[in-house]
């Protein structure tokens, strides 16, 4: 069964992200975009969603430390034995882990706002409670730094990015006109209410707990 991680995004993960945006979105973010944002916007919180993936590390060497040929320092040769001692097998692990990014998002906390910045998942994996996990996940670390309200914008089209944040209590509070230059889409202006409001903690832990018990062990969460 796929285990998923969700962890800050790293600058080696770029590349990955920019073949998810390409899925995502008709004007993705070029990669000079992220690498701004990882290096210079202290205000910016980036996180992936990566498929954990356990690899067979092939046969392994069963070798033995030889003796030395040559003379070595009373030094040298304790620590080489503490690190391995004489006679051990030296094997490496029979698996391996690699990561493979699936999902990614990330916001600008700014004073006491959280602004959401982007957010999307392979398309092949929507519908599994991945894309929500990022954004409970985002809301999560806005609260941690004591952010008072979140807000986004999103497409009048993209019904189902609405819908996922309708479910966490976002609300349409107004609109920019053509604000998208691809095809001059009005964008919907929606925001949270105050984070710590009973009513929105409420609605926050509930939610999160029916995806937790949806995705079950499948997730580990390092942010
Ligand atoms: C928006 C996006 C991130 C959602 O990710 P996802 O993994 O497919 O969504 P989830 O499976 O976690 O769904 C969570 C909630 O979102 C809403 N939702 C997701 N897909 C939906 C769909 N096709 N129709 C209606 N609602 C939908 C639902 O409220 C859903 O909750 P439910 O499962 O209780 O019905 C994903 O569709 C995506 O990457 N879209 C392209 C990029 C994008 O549009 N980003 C948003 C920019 S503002």
């Amino acid at each position: 069964m796929t285990q998923y991680v969700v962890r800050p995004m790293q600058y080696e993960d770029i590349d990955a992200v920019g073949e998810v945006e390409r899925e995502c979105f008709t004007t993705p973010w070029p990669a000079s975009a992220y690498r701004r944002e990882l290096r210079d916007n202290r205000m910016g919180r980036y996180i992936v969603l990566a498929e954990i993936i356990e690899e067979d590390n092939g046969p392994q060497p069963i070798r033995h430390r030889q003796p030395p040929s040559e003379p070595v320092s009373g030094v040298r040769r304790a620590v080489g034995q503490f690190l391995r001692p004489f006679g051990r097998p030296l094997t490496g692990p029979a698996t391996i882990e690699r990561e493979r990014v699936v999902g990614f998002a990330g916001m600008w906390l700014m004073l006491d706002e959280a602004h959401v910045t982007t957010i999307g998942v392979k398309r092949d994996l929507r519908g599994l409670g991945l894309g929500e996990l990022l954004f409970a996940t985002l809301l999560e670390i806005a609260m941690s730094i004591g952010a008072r309200r979140a807000t986004l914008e999103v497409r009048v089209s993209n019904h189902s990015a609405q819908a996922l944040y309708r479910k966490y209590g976002f609300r349409e509070e107004g609109t920019r006109r053509r604000y998208y230059s691809d095809n001059n889409e009005d964008a919907l202006i929606m925001w949270s209410d105050w984070l710590g409001s009973p009513e929105f903690q409420t609605r926050y832990h509930e939610r999160r707990a029916q995806l937790d018990e949806r995705l079950g062990d499948l997730i580990q969460v390092r942010v």
